[in-house]
């Protein structure tokens, strides 16, 4: 193959020669600086050897035209490090084998990021990633359902029928707010719990972090004030910082967020809007109290401050009667009310929704227009069709029932493990139990030491966007087989009795 050449423009504002090639990029630099390769890249990267290359200034001029030495060197296990830049990706070129199957990045993308990107990160680090899959470990780790549970025969039935029935039309575009007959199921049970819905103020998502982005997209200049619980959902947090958000932290007790703080947060700062759950809260497992709900209201039309309600888990009810919705109590809407499917049914499906006031919903409507068209449109008659099947309705008794057994065995089993300095919350719902250890015990401490034991779970700092919440924790008890919910809970309390008595330190005495 011939390499094609062409002129390109660096943000460096100099010009230069490249030209891909079938092995990356193959060309010698023409008009940058035309000493550099041969005086000081030549002998700087060699391949299979660790380089280390000066300046910054040296270290363009070395992306921009020297890829292919680069890319030896990488393809030859080198590593190449350049002080003083910011570029992380391009020194992590990746190794290509014989074939050249992988491309060798030529361009340093990571300098032509836009300052949203910057902020992304994954929550879940690798080691955890990795015990996901693992069934030796007891894992209270990750949010999902139990995938025993998963209705996989109705999934199919109920799909079968959608392609026999409406195949041609599901094949085509979804309005972009969403299909109709999934928008007229969700608005009549939202109307049977008193949320005032109508489909004109629905917009169906592909999941509600969508709803969360869309949001954020809508409400969200750089530096913009956002008001969250501490702690709070981290992936949440993760969206909202995407936009350049700035977080102020309003603390969760017992009955939720703690709404007179809020009050007297406001009194001296303003925010865009208010991300809550006030239901089966996450990480907490809490309700937001009734009377505290009111507040809440009164408090958001006191300041004009705008609710964004995220509740996933909400229809996972074990203990006692669920609270109404705040849209259920507020007459004046001025709260934005995102659910999902992920938890009631898969999460894999991707399909979520939101309600809010109809210019709002067009507004959300016409972003979502240009970042995925629509939702997919199979998945939401598949959900339609569960529904009118009395899929749903049957499968959501099967989790609360057996979710509602692993929630009291886990509480079983922490009463009698856990040692007394141990605090947790008492959830009637939802997926999650938060632990409070005695200050000063470090999470992470313990779950590398749990992990080495083959117990999973997530250390609670990361759900506090201001940092702190070192001594807290995160179970999720609804993934966990219920067989293995003691012995994962004796392990955890033998290590967490080992870090209060000190027994558990490493450093030499
Ligand atoms: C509070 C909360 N909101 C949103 C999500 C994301 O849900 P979805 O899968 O619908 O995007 C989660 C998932 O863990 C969650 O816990």
């Amino acid at each position: 193959m011939t390499p094609v050449r062409r002129w390109i423009t660096l943000p460096t504002t100099r010009r230069c020669w490249r030209s891909p090639g079938l092995s990356g990029w193959s060309s010698r630099p023409t008009m940058c600086w035309p000493g550099w390769y041969d005086t000081r890249m030549r002998p700087a990267v060699q391949p299979g050897v660790p380089t280390l290359v000066g300046s910054r200034r040296v270290a363009l001029t070395i992306r921009q035209t020297s890829i292919s030495v680069l890319a030896a060197a990488a393809s030859s296990g080198a590593r190449v490090s350049v002080p003083g830049t910011r570029s992380a990706a391009w020194r992590r070129m990746p190794p290509r084998d014989e074939a050249g199957q992988e491309f060798a990045m030529s361009i340093a993308w990571d300098e032509f990021y836009s300052s949203r990107v910057r902020w992304l990160k994954d929550s879940v680090t690798m080691d955890l990633r990795r015990i996901m899959g693992d069934p030796n470990v007891i894992s209270f780790f990750a949010g999902l359902p139990d995938p025993a549970l998963y209705p996989v025969e109705d999934i199919r039935l109920a799909l079968d029928h959608v392609m026999a029935e409406q195949g041609r039309e599901v094949l085509q575009h979804a309005p972009p707010a969403g299909d109709g007959l999934l928008k007229s199921y969700l608005t009549e049970k939202l109307r049977r719990g008193n949320v005032p819905a109508q489909e004109e103020n629905m917009l169906v998502l592909s999941g509600s972090i969508q709803g969360l982005d869309l949001v954020a997209e809508m409400l969200l200049d750089p530096g913009d004030a956002v008001i969250v619980e501490d702690p709070t959902f981290s992936g949440a947090l993760e969206v909202f910082a995407k936009y350049g958000a700035r977080f102020i932290t309003v603390p969760v007790d017992d009955e939720g967020l703690q709404v007179e703080s809020l009050a007297a947060t406001l009194l001296q700062q303003r925010a865009k809007f208010l991300y809550t759950m006030p239901t089966c809260h996450n990480p907490t497992g809490v309700d937001l109290s009734l009377a505290r709900r009111r507040r809440l209201l009164a408090i958001a039309r006191e300041f004009g401050l705008p609710l964004v309600t995220d509740d996933p888990y909400g229809e996972l009810r074990y203990r006692g009667t669920a609270p109404p919705e705040l849209l259920a109590l507020d007459g004046e809407a001025n709260v934005i009310m995102i659910g999902s499917f992920s938890k009631i049914l898969a999460p894999g499906l991707r399909l979520g929704w939101l309600l809010a006031p109809s210019p709002v919903v067009e507004t959300l409507r016409l972003e979502k227009l240009s970042a995925d068209r629509s939702t997919n449109h199979l998945v939401q008659r598949l959900a339609a069709e569960m529904a009118r099947q009395g899929m749903l309705d049957r499968y959501r008794e099967t989790m609360v029932t057996v979710y509602g057994e692993k929630l009291e065995a886990i509480l079983a089993a922490m009463r009698l493990y856990f040692p007394p300095a141990v605090k947790w919350t008492t959830p009637c719902g939802g997926y999650f139990i938060w632990v409070t250890l005695p200050v000063g015990l470090d999470a992470s401490l313990l779950l590398e030491r749990a992990l080495a034991q083959q117990v999973a779970f997530i250390p609670g700092a990361s759900f506090f966007a201001a940092g702190g919440g070192e001594n807290t924790l995160r179970l999720c008890f609804v993934n966990t087989p219920l067989a293995q919910i003691p012995e994962g809970i004796q392990r955890l309390g033998r290590l967490i009795t080992e870090l209060i008595d000190g027994c558990g330190d490493d450093s030499p005495a």
